[in-house]
């Protein structure tokens, strides 16, 4: 079979790495792909969100499969287009991926389903959010309705902080659009686990669990980021949570996308916090979490394709899907200046041969260089999450790029 896969970080670098694996691939394609991808797959220069270029490209080269990876070309239906071309897709269609792309839908979804998540309020006008704000407890969140690449989330500790947030939301337009509308939301406390389950609209089968790390810094700290690492399992989800969490918030999730005429077929993404009070959903992602799929895609037995197409012909039911016992841990290196600005076309010189997703990368003539925020995710498998950690840290001593920097506590949460 012919695969494309659309996207071009360290998720679709552990996608293809997986699909690489499949006796049924024969050829692979990556769009835009990169640096590490480019060793697994063909990389051909289309836009993951040109729409257009990937139905035209995946029609001409006569793809069997195109796995749309990231959100944005899920949001403006890149799924449902390549559906009119009569070509097969993996990923929700646009009507399912606005679980994502709004959060809005997917609070108002979530009270007529009854499914644990923090109260909140939706406003289309800037003075009754300030209003609102005034006569509340902080701290308090407020997210920006639409996709903001993860930053459209902030937590109030003060009434100025608050009226700053919506304030640069819905008047000055940080996020464009997104922030048209703005939730503002009860703070919860607890750990955070993220939870991705395949499901083809009926069935349902949830993945290894996983935790990631958003902040910059050592011990949560700095500003948001599209992620720094993430290891799996997660201690915090234990088997009776595990059954209270696919009983109370996935089999109702699953159930009310059906009967709200969108099923969801794909990999959905609960981004869960457990609260004193229980789990409660803190967002909904309609695909595979980055960098969350760097270690829970090493720990999958079975077969991705096998999955992908039992997803979408619905028959999920059929399929046995095995994992790994051993843990999994991926830190990522980043560019001097990330998540702020940042140089690219710095030369990187990697000395170990362990298992490592690119997430910013480029091949030149002058060999590999950075090109991008996050450069590289290095992985490693083990025993336990201490173990990982470990070899992890011990890898990345013979790794180097001017300016690189990590967390050096990924894993220990
Ligand atoms: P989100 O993009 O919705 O996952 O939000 C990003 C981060 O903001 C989450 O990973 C949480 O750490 C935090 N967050 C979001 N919603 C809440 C909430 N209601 N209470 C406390 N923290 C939250
Ligand atoms: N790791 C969070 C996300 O993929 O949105």
């Amino acid at each position: 079979m012919k695969v494309l896969v659309v996207g071009g970080g360290g998720r679709e670098h552990a996608i293809v790495w997986k699909l690489s694996q499949s006796p049924r691939v024969a050829k692979l394609y990556c769009a835009p792909g990169n640096g590490g991808i480019a060793s697994l797959a063909e990389c051909v220069n289309i836009k993951a969100t040109d729409l257009e270029g990937i139905a035209a490209f995946a029609k001409e080269n006569q793809i069997d499969l195109t796995v749309v990876a990231p959100d944005d070309p899920l949001a403006m239906g890149m799924v449902d287009r390549l559906e009119v071309e009569g070509l097969c897709a993996f990923g929700p269609r646009k009507a399912a991926a606005e679980l994502e792309s709004s959060k809005v839908f997917a609070k108002q979804f979530m009270k007529k389903y009854g499914i644990p998540s923090a109260k909140y309020e939706a406003f289309d006008r800037y003075e009754d959010a300030v209003s609102y704000l005034a006569q509340s407890q902080f701290p308090i969140v407020i997210k920006a309705d639409g996709l903001a690449l993860g930053k459209g989330v902030v937590i109030a500790f003060s009434l100025e902080e608050g009226i700053t947030a919506v304030k640069e939301m819905m008047l000055d337009r940080k996020f464009g659009d997104a922030g048209k509308r703005v939730l503002i939301e009860e703070f919860l406390t607890g750990p955070e686990v993220s939870i991705l389950a395949f499901t083809d609209g009926n069935t349902f089968v949830p993945m290894v669990s996983s935790q990631d790390h958003k902040r910059a810094y050592d011990n949560d700290e700095g500003p948001n980021t599209g992620g720094m690492g993430a290891f799996s399992p997660s201690r915090y989800y234990t088997p009776e949570i595990a059954q209270y969490v696919e009983k109370n918030i996935i089999e109702p999730t699953i159930r009310g996308m059906r009967e709200e005429g969108r099923t969801f077929q794909g990999v959905i993404y609960f981004g869960l916090m457990l609260t004193p009070s229980g789990p409660k959903v803190l967002e909904y992602n309609a695909r595979f979490g980055d960098p969350e799929t760097q270690v829970v895609l090493p720990r999958l037995k079975t077969d991705l394709l096998e999955i992908m197409e039992a997803v979408i012909e619905k028959r999920l039911n059929q399929v046995r899907i095995q994992w790994d016992d051993r843990a999994a841990v991926c830190v990522v290196l980043a560019s001097a200046g990330y998540p702020g600005s940042y140089r690219k076309g710095l030369p990187i010189e990697i000395n170990t041969d362990c298992l490592i997703f690119h997430a910013g990368t480029k091949r030149t003539e002058h060999g590999l260089v950075t090109d991008g925020g996050r450069v590289l995710g290095v992985t490693a498998l083990g025993e336990n999450v201490e173990d990982c950690v470990r070899k992890v840290y011990e890898h990345i001593k013979s790794i180097h790029f001017e300016g690189m920097h990590y967390r050096r506590d990924i894993g220990r949460k």
